[in-house]
């Protein structure tokens, strides 16, 4: 389509600055201190929509963070694609380890460095300017609504209602989502599954009072070391997972369906190499790509209790805590997990300490088809900007909403990221590739037309 590529061309160096400023909005959404940033954010996303040329958009607030909303409509008989992203981003923390400041994008290396740069500010606004370029050309194959929320990065808590409450406007035929990641520019994958999560806090209390290790440690439990022996019990020697029952959903692929996943291009010296670790680890019996993909997972996210300050303080502490996710597959709900690992949690604690378990946000996992239109279309658009094939691959991280569109929306997703696996998301120097950055906007039209063609359009 030369007339998207003669706007793209003309409007890029704009598009780039465009984004930068919404990078410089420290939309954080876990932390209340940027409640006015969030919203600011908001109205910067809204602003964007009506100069693409959005007919209606408007900012909704919710009981959180607002949601940004905006549509065109070119004709009724076209089919429609909800666009779904996120202008949230995640805690910039530990600052310290920036190389430039989180909120202040610096470009090096032909990479843009910034908080959101790629989860999910650089992403979602590759389909404002997509969807500028087909309006400011008048070659819309689709018609298009959007919806970018502000609290996925804190389990999209008001979201699913706004799904509930808007069933009719958000009618359309599929959603199309660019918040996941693909194996490489050379390698263009398609994730076609996201895993689910559910989210624990626990805490141990010991004594009453934080105690002088020299006058009571050895004659008191002390809630760290129960703590940690606690947690160590949560895997065994193949490191499965130790919770009764963990298991019982999990679907179990088919040889052909785990050699596909294992087809996938993945080379283990380099993973080690890069991430500084000598060994990998993990469940025995799968692949790295299958760890991470089909498998489902317990992690300590945080862990904390007692002295942590400067120098050394000798004590035993009244209580220790930590942060426990359970990645999620197919099949396992997050309700049931979260209440097999309470009830669990509290069957092994001994008689010397009290726990409390608490869950925090859940999930559930998704698989998309890859053989629907939506998905053809997806893979032709790939083909069409990248030259090659997409591979379908199977994502490790959760969006928990995804599986709402099904629920409530009977709507099927398509996950056509282009971020990194690298890409530091949620870490210190998280970046975006310029040219990722450009290519997102030059495929994305191509799925509006594919789809669009696959309806006969
Ligand atoms: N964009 C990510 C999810 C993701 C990342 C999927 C990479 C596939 C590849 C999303 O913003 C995210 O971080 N989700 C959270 C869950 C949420 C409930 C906080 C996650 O996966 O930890
Ligand atoms: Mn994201
Ligand atoms: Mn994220």
């Amino acid at each position: 389509m030369q007339a998207w590529k003669e706007y793209q061309a003309e409007n890029k160096d704009r598009f780039l600055s465009e984004l930068l400023d919404l990078l410089r909005i420290p939309s954080v959404s876990a932390d209340s201190k940027y409640k006015g940033d969030v919203s600011r954010c908001a109205d910067a996303v809204l602003a964007h929509l009506l100069a693409a040329g959005c007919d209606t958009a408007e900012v909704c607030p919710t009981q959180g963070h607002p949601i940004v909303y905006g549509e065109k409509i070119v004709d009724a008989s076209l089919p429609t694609v909800l666009v779904y992203g996120h202008y949230d981003v995640q805690p910039a923390d530990p600052l310290n380890l920036w190389t430039s400041g989180p909120f202040d994008p610096q470009i090096r290396d032909g990479k843009i460095y910034a908080r959101g740069a790629c989860d999910d500010k650089g992403q979602m606004f590759m389909h404002i300017k997509a969807l500028e370029v087909m309006a400011k050309t008048n070659s819309m194959p689709c018609n298009v609504k959007v919806m970018i929320e502000g609290e996925e990065e804190v389990g999209s808590t008001n979201l699913g209602k706004f799904l509930q409450d808007n069933k009719e406007r958000l009618k359309a035929d599929v959603v199309l989502v660019s918040d996941t990641s693909m194996i490489s520019m050379e390698h263009p994958s398609i994730e076609s599954g996201l895993r689910g999560l559910a989210y624990m806090e626990v805490e141990v209390t010991g004594p009453n009072r934080d105690l002088h290790s020299g006058v009571y440690g050895g004659a008191v439990a002390n809630p760290a070391t129960i703590l940690c022996q606690m947690i160590a019990s949560l895997h065994d020697e193949n490191n499965h997972i130790t919770i009764p029952g963990f298991y019982d959903k999990v679907d179990e692929l088919s040889a052909a369906e785990r050699a596909a996943i294992n087809s996938a291009p993945f080379d283990l010296e380099e993973y080690k190499k890069e991430l500084g670790v000598n060994e990998v680890w993990g469940e025995k019996g799968y692949t790295s790509l299958e760890r991470t993909g089909i498998r489902p997972t317990l992690e300590v996210n945080g862990i904390w209790g007692g002295y942590i300050g400067e120098g050394a303080k000798t004590v035993l502490p009244s209580k220790a805590n930590a942060k426990i996710s359970m990645r999620l597959v197919p099949n396992q709900s997050s309700d049931e997990i979260s209440d097999l690992f309470k009830a669990h949690f509290e069957k092994i604690a001994p008689s010397y300490v009290k726990v409390k378990v608490t869950a925090h946000h859940g999930g559930e996992a998704v698989v998309t088809p890859t053989d629907s239109p939506a998905y053809k279309a997806a893979a032709k658009a790939i083909v069409t900007t990248f030259g090659k094939e997409p591979i379908p691959t199977r994502g490790g991280g959760s969006i928990p909403i995804v599986a709402l569109f099904e629920k409530t929306l009977g709507l099927k997703t398509v996950l056509l990221g282009f971020g990194l696996d690298n890409d530091n998301i949620h870490s210190p120097d998280e970046k975006y590739d310029v040219f990722n950055f450009y290519k997102g906007i030059e495929t994305l039209p191509y799925f509006h037309k594919y789809f669009a063609e696959s309806f006969g359009k």
